[in-house]
């Protein structure tokens, strides 16, 4: 899909995001994941600002990227409110470059399903994150149960029409053969909700 109409799309979801994000949603699964963030964290696609509550703002210098200007306009209105000092870049993941060892910890949360290449925005984490940086994914893809998985792929062409997210994602492969050293990895909702702790 052309990425000016995937922006357009996710715009229009923002206050959706933001309405999540205030709720908490999915809370339970950010908290486990997210312990243990901190010094410069990188966020990709960091969407309405969902994951800010969970971070210690004494111990994160956070920079956040994100393709969607009206994701961003709500995180940063989310950041004010809560006094927390974030960078925030409008770029496109895929066309964004660091240099090597920036980071030492990057999260990703729900944004593995969204690009064209998730293995070369993997690659670039690695690249980015410090030597033994820590990387944690909180993301989306096939379950385990054999009809779940072909739903999925039935539904795959709607949903990423629908909401822009691939639901059809080999998660847990696409991780392993990256070359994030994998910690450990936990998987819920029939599998299809994955918690993924590793590092660079
Ligand atoms: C499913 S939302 C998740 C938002 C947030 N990370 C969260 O956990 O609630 C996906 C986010 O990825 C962003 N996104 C998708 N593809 C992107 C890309 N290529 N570059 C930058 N942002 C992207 C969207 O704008 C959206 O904010």
């Amino acid at each position: 899909m052309n990425k000016q109409k995937l922006i357009k799309k996710f715009d229009k979801q923002s206050a959706k995001y933001e309405e999540s994000t205030r709720k908490r949603m999915l809370g339970v699964w950010r908290n486990r994941l997210l312990q243990g963030v901190q010094g410069d964290v990188l966020e990709i696609a960091v969407g309405a600002g969902a994951n800010f509550h969970i971070y210690d703002m004494d111990k994160v210098r956070l920079t956040a990227a994100d393709f969607s200007p009206m994701m961003l306009q709500r995180a940063r209105r989310l950041a004010e409110e809560m006094h927390f000092q974030v960078h925030f870049i409008e770029c496109d993941i895929e066309a964004l470059d660091f240099p090597e060892h920036s980071f030492d910890c990057v999260v990703s949360t729900l944004s593995l399903c969204g690009y064209e290449d998730p293995e070369m925005v993997l690659r670039n984490i690695s690249k980015w994150c410090k030597p033994g940086g820590r990387v944690f994914l909180l993301e989306h893809g096939l379950g385990k149960n054999p009809l779940l998985k072909s739903a999925q792929r039935l539904l795959n062409p709607v949903a990423r029409k629908m909401s822009g997210c691939h639901w059809d994602r080999n998660i847990e492969q696409i991780v392993q053969r990256s070359e994030l050293k994998i910690e450990r990895i936990e998987r819920y909702w029939n599998g299809m909700v994955h918690l993924i702790w590793a590092r660079s």
